[in-house]
């Protein structure tokens, strides 16, 4: 049995990663935005052991969701799933000033990772549209350059690997590795996305608890249980160095880096 956490999991693929989890006997701990959210969490999951809420979208909310899930104890791993903005058509400024996108998708699996007890194991969820991203950071936050929802997105995505990877160089005693479900019809894919609804949260849930040695690896890249090809800027120290540099800026919080 282990102890698993997943952000996002009122609904979507994180509700459907825990429900797995929770079949499979292990101790769930749910994840929603807020108290009406968490009982439609409750409802949809009464397995589930807990339920922590908080607003992903402000730094707050990211520290307020690390402070009740580490008064909870140390997770065996952490399924970092909440997300937004495929397709955002406007930009939209948190009240922290910063891209909702960027601050959901990537700032909160950062600053979460940062602040939590470190766990044995970290499975980001990416995107195959991560591919399009672009890596730079010099404009994390869309102020000077027209918004694109789209590249907004899939940087977040490319940015949730580089985070995957960054920590899985600083921290050797962590299995810590990202993923994409494929694209399918849950309220962010839509009714038309093609891909197996079945298959979309089995390859995190296997990286959480799996004792198979293909999944007891860090600072891999899958797709249904199988690694797949990423941007290769994920794999450069640089651009790691980077995003974990630019996340420390505007959290004021340092992932720690020592093993
Ligand atoms: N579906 C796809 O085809 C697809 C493809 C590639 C990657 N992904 C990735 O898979 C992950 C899950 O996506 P999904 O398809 O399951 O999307 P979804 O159905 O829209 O679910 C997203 C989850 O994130 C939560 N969330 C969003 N903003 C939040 C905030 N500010 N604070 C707290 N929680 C927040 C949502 O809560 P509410 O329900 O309260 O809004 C919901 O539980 C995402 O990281 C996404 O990028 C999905």
């Amino acid at each position: 049995m282990a102890r698993v956490m997943i952000t996002g999991s009122a609904d979507g693929l994180g509700l459907m990663a825990a429900r797995m989890l929770a079949d499979g006997g292990h101790e769930v701990t749910l994840h929603a935005r807020n108290a009406a959210r968490a009982a439609d969490a409750r409802a949809a999951l009464p397995a589930a052991a807990h339920v922590v809420t908080g607003d992903l979208a402000s730094l707050a909310g990211m520290r307020d969701v690390a402070a009740q899930a580490n008064q909870l104890g140390r997770y065996d791993a952490v399924i970092h799933n909440a997300g937004v903005g495929y397709r955002e058509p406007a930009r939209i400024q948190t009240r922290d000033g910063l891209s909702h996108v960027f601050a959901i998708n990537v700032l909160a699996p950062y600053l979460l990772t940062a602040l939590m007890t470190r766990p044995g194991r970290l499975v980001y969820l990416s995107s195959g549209m991560h591919r399009a991203g672009n890596a730079d950071v010099a404009d994390l936050q869309w102020v000077g350059r027209p918004w694109n929802g789209s590249q907004a997105y899939a940087d977040s995505k490319l940015f949730d690997v580089v985070l995957a990877f960054a920590v899985a160089r600083y921290w050797p005693d962590v299995l810590s590795n990202a993923l994409e479900p494929g694209w399918v019809a849950t309220r962010m894919g839509g009714p038309a996305a093609p891909d197996d609804m079945t298959q979309a949260p089995v390859t995190q849930v296997w990286l959480a608890v799996s004792d198979d040695p293909a999944a007891t690896v860090s600072g891999q890249y899958f797709y249904h249980q199988r690694p797949r090809q990423f941007h290769p800027a994920a794999a450069s120290h640089s651009v790691q160095d980077q995003l974990l540099a630019s996340c420390a800026e505007l959290t004021g919080t340092e992932l720690p880096k020592e093993p």
